[in-house]
């Protein structure tokens, strides 16, 4: 009895407390009434104050009701130094390095989702530590231009593998209550003239190409967020577009999430109000209103004192004023609010391990020959070959991490390449730096001059007559017009006189293992003469242990392509119709090549690429057997699946990528030759068998019609490719679409 009592008070005293919470604090409620009864509190000025930056990172919460702020930081690759609350400058704290992961070009070269999960978690981790309630990543930008200076912050150029590859990023992220920001919505394929160009593109391939990645974080990801690009979509700025904001994100996907603007990206009050912006960001100047510099206050925003004007004029919406609010209570609830959410951790040394993990996973051995018959290719490196091993470029030793624009990161660590060789291979090693770089710098490029050069490559020429071995570490960097925000590449070529430093040492030395450090393809004038080429990417902190990893044979490489690596730049279809469709006149830029990017121009239109979308090798070799088909035809509620053995007949373990391409035989309208729908990595000991399984769904045979605004197939034959790259193809099989879908 008397346990009775106590427990009885226990409960009515519990239920007292818990009566005094107001709905929106309490977490036992369902989200939406939370997000009502906090919205039914808030006045106008409230409301709008939500909807600007209040500082270079952060937006305000509702201080008189306990909502606090939300805070943000880049993006993709690790968490971002602190910034000072009104200027660019960093803040100066001495507790804020990060873990550097692979850029998203290398995530997406493993092919592995399980990959992204694990990078998504790490990341995730070390934000929550941080406190960031919004990390402004993933991108998901298709790779349409090899010139694009920030392709090494996206996933390729393909929208499935894309997809694929941003789904479990989003999904590990978000497990830490921190948001992801999935930018930069959209049709954000260059850097040249980012603030204006204006994008003329078709339905169909926004659709089929530029959306899905997309799509896919919002609707399978659940991603909290998205980023509004700079550029302009068919006459209006991405960070208020009617189109692609209003009716495509919120209407047609169902988004609950918010609409953030790129850092200064919104450029007027009655669009920003109306056209589905929610927080708009980094606006520092108002060149309308002649505000800049120290005049500029938070409330000079366009979605500050103007907005408030026209609404309590009442010449814009309230009820977009409330949607927007909503999406950001929302967000503040699964964020900032969120007291179930884990504490998060800076584990370096864990993190470091994943690093190295999606690294070793990502790196693609594009080629690897002997230099004589006979001889064992180059790689992996066998010490016991080799007496004298030289590292040269600038790139074995350079910070990787420092520049690039807003990815760049203040690591813990970074060990370089030169570094890991000589922890590797001892004083077998030496260095010839060979170019010079110049500087990391953002804003700027530094002139090299002649006699330098001149002196670093004889430098470098002569070791190299002496060495057993040349390790060639080049490519791109962080610096401007290289692999760079806010400026794009200005040639294909590999700066810095690399070609021309390559061939010397070609000429004394045929022994040369290129190492291209880069997040694009580059011109490789002469591939044949160079016996290894492995694409390393820009790795983070453990660049230097990940490459040696792949070239001491430590780790099998098993990355490929997440995009085509043409001979030429002309090869690309986004370079075919001159300069309309690249970089564009000035005003706009046309996608002429329409849905044809990558692959599905390089196959459609029988131009080769040097080294094709999806191809990597390994120091093992797959044997492919038939590709077998459940059935012969497809029915509209049907799915067939393709099965095929892969065999590992070489003497190492190694990882496959078995790819699947499908294509539609014969069409009324322009299909490309084939499209990747599948595609599984599989671990197998040498002279093990694998059966991999593919499961072929109506969905994945249709194309976007502009008739109808929907996913349409017509009937007829199909070609299901199975390979090992999107030209490597090992078999295909053929079957029957019976009635239109
Ligand atoms: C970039 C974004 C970045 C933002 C904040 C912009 O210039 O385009 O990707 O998240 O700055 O640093």
């Amino acid at each position: 009895m008397k346990r009775t009592i106590i427990t009885l008070c226990a409960v009515a005293i519990g239920w007292m407390c818990q009566a005094q919470i107001p709905v929106y604090q309490d977490e036992t409620k369902p989200i939406e009434e939370r997000v009502k009864d906090a919205l039914g509190r808030m006045t106008l000025e409230e409301k709008v104050a939500m909807c600007h930056a209040q500082s270079k990172f952060s937006s305000p919460g509702v201080p008189r009701l306990g909502i606090p702020e939300l805070w943000m930081s880049d993006g993709p690759h690790g968490v971002r130094e602190e910034i000072q609350w009104g200027s660019w400058s960093n803040a100066a704290w001495t507790n804020d390095s990060c873990t550097a992961f692979p850029a998203l070009t290398c995530l997406a070269a493993t092919w592995n989702p399980e990959m992204a999960a694990l990078y998504g978690k790490a990341v995730g981790e070390e934000a929550r530590f941080r406190e960031k309630d919004i990390l402004l990543g993933p991108g998901a930008n298709i790779y349409r231009t090899p010139l694009n200076g920030r392709n090494f912050e996206y996933l390729g150029e393909d929208p499935y593998l894309t997809s694929r590859m941003i789904v479990p990023y989003v999904q590990e992220l978000q497990k830490n209550g921190v948001a992801a920001c999935v930018k930069h919505y959209a049709l954000n394929n260059q850097e040249k003239q980012r603030w204006n160009v204006d994008v003329r593109v078709s339905e169909r391939a926004m659709y089929e190409i530029y959306l899905p990645g997309f799509r896919a974080a919002v609707q399978e990801g659940g991603a909290w967020s998205i980023m509004g690009a700079y550029n302009k979509i068919l006459g209006t700025h991405a960070c208020h577009n009617d189109l692609t904001l209003n009716r495509i994100l919120k209407g047609e996907w169902g988004f609950d999430g918010v609409v953030v603007s790129d850092w200064a990206g919104t450029h007027d009050t009655r669009e920003a109000a109306m056209n589905g912006l929610d927080i708009e960001m980094g606006t520092d100047s108002r060149p309308d209103k002649g505000i800049s510099g120290n005049k500029f206050r938070a409330q000079d925003c366009y979605l500050g004192d103007d907005y408030l004007q026209l609404l309590r004029r009442g010449e814009v919406s309230e009820a977009a004023l409330n949607d927007k609010a909503s999406r950001i209570l929302r967000l503040i609830f699964r964020t900032a609010m969120n007291t179930k959410k884990p504490f998060g951790n800076m584990d370096y040394a864990a993190h470091s391990r994943v690093a190295r993990t999606i690294g070793g996973e990502g790196m693609v051995l594009l080629q690897n020959s002997p230099t004589k018959k006979g001889e064992q290719p180059l790689l992996p490196i066998d010490p016991s070959r080799y007496g004298k091993i030289l590292v040269v470029g600038d790139n074995a030793t350079r910070r990787l991490c420092m520049g690039g624009g807003s990815s760049e990161l203040k690591v813990q660590h970074e060990t370089s390449v030169l570094t890991a060789m000589q922890a590797k291979y001892g004083d077998k090693i030496s260095y010839a730096k060979g170019y010079q770089a110049g500087k990391t710098m953002y804003g700027s490029v530094e002139e090299v001059e002649q006699s330098v050069v001149d002196q670093l490559r004889n430098e470098a020429v002569t070791a190299a007559r002496e060495a057993d071995l040349i390790v060639f570490v080049g490519g791109l960097n962080k610096n401007r017009f290289q692999d760079c925000e806010d400026g794009d590449r200005q040639s294909y070529d590999l700066p810095f006189g690399q070609n021309e430093l390559l061939s010397e040492l070609l000429a004394v030395n045929p022994r040369v293992v290129l190492v291209l450090v880069s997040g694009n393809a580059v011109r490789i004038p002469n591939p044949d003469h160079i016996p290894a080429i492995v694409q390393s990417w820009y790795v983070g902190s453990e660049l230097g242990p990940t490459v040696v990893d792949v070239l001491s044979g430590d780790v099998n490489p098993s990355g490929k392509l997440p995009f085509s690596f043409p001979v030429k730049l002309e090869d690309c279809g986004a370079h075919a119709f001159g300069e309309i469709g690249y970089p564009g006149d000035g005003v706009k830029v046309e996608y002429r090549e329409d849905i044809l990017v990558g692959y599905r121009w390089h196959d459609t239109k029988k131009i080769p690429a040097l080294y094709p979308f999806g191809h990597g090798l390994s120091y093992t070799t797959f044997k492919y057997g038939k590709p077998a088909l459940s059935a012969k035809k497809m029915t509209a509620d049907g799915t067939l699946t393709v099965t095929i053995d892969v065999t590992n007949n070489g003497q190492r373990a190694g990882k496959e990528v078995v790819q699947l391409y499908i294509g539609d035989d014969k069409s009324t309208l322009l299909r490309p030759v084939k499209e990747l729908k599948g595609f599984q990595k599989i671990a197998l000991a040498p002279g093990e068998t694998r059966q991999v399984t593919f499961t072929i769904t109506p969905d994945m045979l249709k194309y976007w019609s502009e008739a109808t605004h929907s996913w349409q197939a017509e009937p007829g034959k199909f070609t299901a490719y199975v390979g090992s790259s999107s030209t490597d193809i090992r078999g295909k099989v053929k079957f029957e679409l019976e009635a239109p879908l």
